[in-house]
């Protein structure tokens, strides 16, 4: 049996009686069997303002990015605003695009259907969509294109697509992105330096509360284990996702990096090895800055790398450089994922 795809379909227009909805739903009712489509709604999405993300993030942006995290693919259905996309969609994009290196999209395979009750296909939303893949990194089905014209007379008057011709090229296309999934899923290199790159959104995400990036990279079987900085070792895949959710719990925002000084990868397991400098705001209080020694070890698992080992502890050169604290001289106790 195949395994499930989560497909979240984004559609572009907020209009209840909105044609490019009816084409969504279409789309999702000839979906192949293995496809799990769910339109995930971007109405509520405060507009996007970087100010927000240190202090205020609303929380309606950490749950649309939280879901779309577990997309295997996002297909877009969307109507032409003025020959591009709608100000709403292109807001969904840029709220999922950030924090910076912890985009929701990256990789993420992608699928346009572009709606219009006119003549033209809404050319230019489907292309100005495309472009700005580009930059998200989502490699994008080329064909078959779907620039569906005149919409609105494919539907009959209970919304199910009365024209056969229509509903074919529908169900062509799902069918068709199922293929594309799965062939870029199958492609993704079993690379584990690129996987390092993911791994430092990952703990960019972290530093501002953002546990989901890592719960998503974290294995959920045994064994699993974390050796956090001067506390008990946690064990079990559970406890150890759950001890990650609720440590995020208290960082505010900052910066992290990780200094790698060795990392290498054989059959199904990798590591890395080195130094994590974070910059972490805990609660109201200054700044709390650290370098902790760290050695995480990955498992190859249901095609992608997952974290089965954390050991982290003070490297003794916590800061402030200025007036280093005798708690900074043995190393911290906060642990920064
Ligand atoms: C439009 N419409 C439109 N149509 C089109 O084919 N090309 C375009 O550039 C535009 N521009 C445009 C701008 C704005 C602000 C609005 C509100 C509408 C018309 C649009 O295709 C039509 O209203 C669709 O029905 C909108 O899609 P939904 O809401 O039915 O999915």
């Amino acid at each position: 049996m195949k395994q499930s795809l989560n497909v979240v379909v984004l559609v572009g227009s907020l209009r209840a009686a909105s044609l490019s909805r009816k084409v969504a739903r279409a789309l999702m009712q000839r979906a192949p069997a293995s496809l799990a489509c769910e339109i995930v709604e971007i109405g509520n999405l405060p507009l996007y303002n970087e100010d927000l993300e240190q202090s205020a993030t609303p929380a309606a942006w950490t749950e649309f990015r939280a879901r779309m995290r577990k997309a295997d693919a996002v297909l877009f259905v969307t109507p032409e605003y003025n020959r591009s996309i709608p100000g709403g969609l292109k807001n969904a994009l840029d709220v999922g695009s950030r924090p910076a290196k912890a985009s929701v999209f990256d990789g993420v395979p992608a699928g346009v259907v572009s709606v219009t009750p006119y003549r033209l296909g809404a050319f230019g939303a489907n292309h100005a969509l495309r472009q700005t893949f580009v930059f998200l990194n989502m490699p994008v089905m080329q064909q078959p294109e779907a620039y569906l014209g005149q919409a609105a007379d494919a539907f009959g008057p209970d919304d199910s697509v009365q024209d056969a011709e229509v509903s074919r090229l529908l169900e062509k296309f799902m069918r068709a992105f199922e293929v594309w999934i799965r062939a870029v899923k199958t492609t993704k290199p079993h690379d584990f330096a690129a996987f390092m790159q993911e791994r430092r959104a990952v703990a960019a995400a972290y530093v501002h509360g953002d546990a989901a990036p890592l719960s998503a990279i974290v294995s959920r079987r045994d064994p699993a284990t974390f050796l956090p900085p001067g506390g008990e070792p946690v064990a079990g895949a559970d406890n150890v996702t759950a001890r990650y959710a609720k440590d995020a719990q208290r960082f505010q925002g900052g910066t992290t990096e990780l200094e790698v000084l060795h990392c290498d990868d054989s059959g199904d397991l990798a590591f890395w090895t080195g130094l994590q400098h974070a910059s972490v705001q805990v609660g109201n209080g200054e700044p709390t800055t650290m370098t902790l020694r760290v050695t995480e070890i990955f498992r190859f698992e249901d095609g992608d790398y997952k974290l089965v080992h954390r050991h982290a502890d003070g490297a003794g050169r916590s800061s402030p450089p200025t007036a280093p604290a005798a708690a900074d001289r043995r190393g911290s106790r906060v642990n920064v994922l």
